[in-house]
């Protein structure tokens, strides 16, 4: 059997390997507390469940519908956009695709040629680089000189004459921190003038915490929006992971090219989440709210605890999304482990407290835990990892 050489250098996704290696010791009945997922642990509010229901029971749900999405979803989309970024796109520079995962596979699919640069901002989400790979591209990763952010500097650093886009996600997975208006002015005339697009990645968007400012990069000026695709969709505000839609914003030319890409590669996505996202964007945002404040409530509950831990140290307090991103390196040094990932593996077999080691975001020396959990878990997965570390230590 041939497999295309570019898969040798494509690592399955990490977290879904943790996510699996959990459920496996659940099955077997060992007490976990998963901190690696990423996604709410809320189930979909009715309203929008009730939704998709009815479009499965008047059929409507039966059949294809357009590629890029149903018509009221794509003019659903722009209405929300605009009301969130002042910004309005006519409805077919809108692409509804299969989760923003797609989303993204689709515009690396849509602008690199082969050899062609994608920067890539660490710590970073984990498919991003390997979907740049699986596109033909070069991931080119950018290390920030100071905290999780990038600057101008250090994007100069890294850029070539092949580089073609620059991912930006703020909120970030999985340091949670948030790009100030200033900070995506300065990054987004770069852009411009070195003719890179910007993909924005603002997926936690709805997911700001304790008074943060989140500006979108749909707020900057026009030539820097002309120059920029977001990505985004309905999974983590309102709780949809399982319903797979996400969507691009974009310029006429990358939307139809996205579109033709939907069109052979997935079709549309599922006839009932469209209905149902469709009610997520023009429905009552009350549950988006309520979500929020639960996500709040616990960071301010759990970052205090995590920060106790000796050896785990945190750049600040995260502003957005629901991941911790502590640097352990201490940890691991005093607990006697070789590496982080030893750590990490020791820490669920032995406390069955699951957590992401940094490498799979770039960051080796840190590891992710989401607080998409009840509080109790929260509180729980807190003691028992102080407990771990503690009882190690020195070894
Ligand atoms: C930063 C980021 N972008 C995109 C996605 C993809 O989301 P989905 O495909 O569920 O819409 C995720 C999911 O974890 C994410 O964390």
């Amino acid at each position: 059997m041939h497999i295309a050489k570019k898969l040798a250098q494509v690592n399955p996704s990490a977290t879904l390997a943790v996510s699996q290696k959990t459920a496996q010791m659940k099955a077997a009945g060992a007490d976990v507390i998963d901190l690696s997922v990423g996604q709410p642990d809320f189930t979909t509010p009715d309203d929008i469940a009730n939704a998709a229901i009815a479009s499965i029971k008047d059929g409507s749900a039966s059949f294809y519908t357009p590629a890029a999405g149903l018509p009221a979803l794509r003019r659903a989309i722009a209405d929300h956009v605009a009301k969130k970024t002042g910004y309005r796109y006519e409805p077919n520079q809108i692409v509804a695709t299969d989760g923003a995962k797609f989303a993204l596979y689709g515009i690396f699919t849509a602008i690199l040629d082969e050899g062609d640069g994608v920067l890539i901002p660490l710590p970073g989400w984990v498919s991003y680089v390997e979907q740049v790979r699986l596109a033909g591209g070069v991931p080119q990763a950018v290390k920030s000189q100071k905290g999780f952010k990038v600057t101008v500097d250090d994007l100069d650093a890294v850029v070539t004459s092949k580089t073609r886009a620059l991912v930006l996600n703020s909120p970030q997975n999985p340091s949670g921190v948030i790009y100030t208006k200033q900070e995506l002015t300065l990054i987004g005339n770069w852009a411009v003038r070195h003719n890179i697009l910007i993909i924005a990645d603002e997926i936690y968007s709805d997911l700001v915490y304790n008074g943060a400012n989140y500006t979108s990069m749909l707020q900057l000026d026009h030539s820097i929006v002309e120059n920029t695709v977001l990505v985004s969709g309905v999974s983590k505000s309102y709780a949809m992971t399982g319903w797979r839609v996400g969507f691009i914003a974009a310029p006429k030319k990358l939307a139809q090219a996205m579109a033709t890409i939907v069109s052979h590669a997935t079709g549309n996505p599922a006839a009932a989440s469209q209905y149902a996202a469709i009610a997520a964007f023009t429905g009552d945002q009350a549950s988006v709210e309520k979500m929020r404040q639960a996500f709040e409530e616990r960071l301010n509950t759990v970052y205090p605890l995590l920060k106790a831990i000796p050896g785990f140290e945190f750049d600040g307090k995260p502003d957005g999304a629901f991941y911790l991103f502590p640097n352990v390196r201490a940890a691991v040094k005093a607990t006697g482990f070789e590496s982080t990932d030893k750590f990490v593996t020791a820490l669920l077999d032995d406390t069955g407290v699951a957590v992401v080691p940094g490498r799979a975001f770039g960051m080796p020396d840190y590891i992710r835990l989401s607080y998409a959990k009840g509080l109790d878990d929260l509180v729980e997965a807190a003691k028992r990892i102080n407990s771990f570390v503690t009882a190690n230590g020195n070894a």
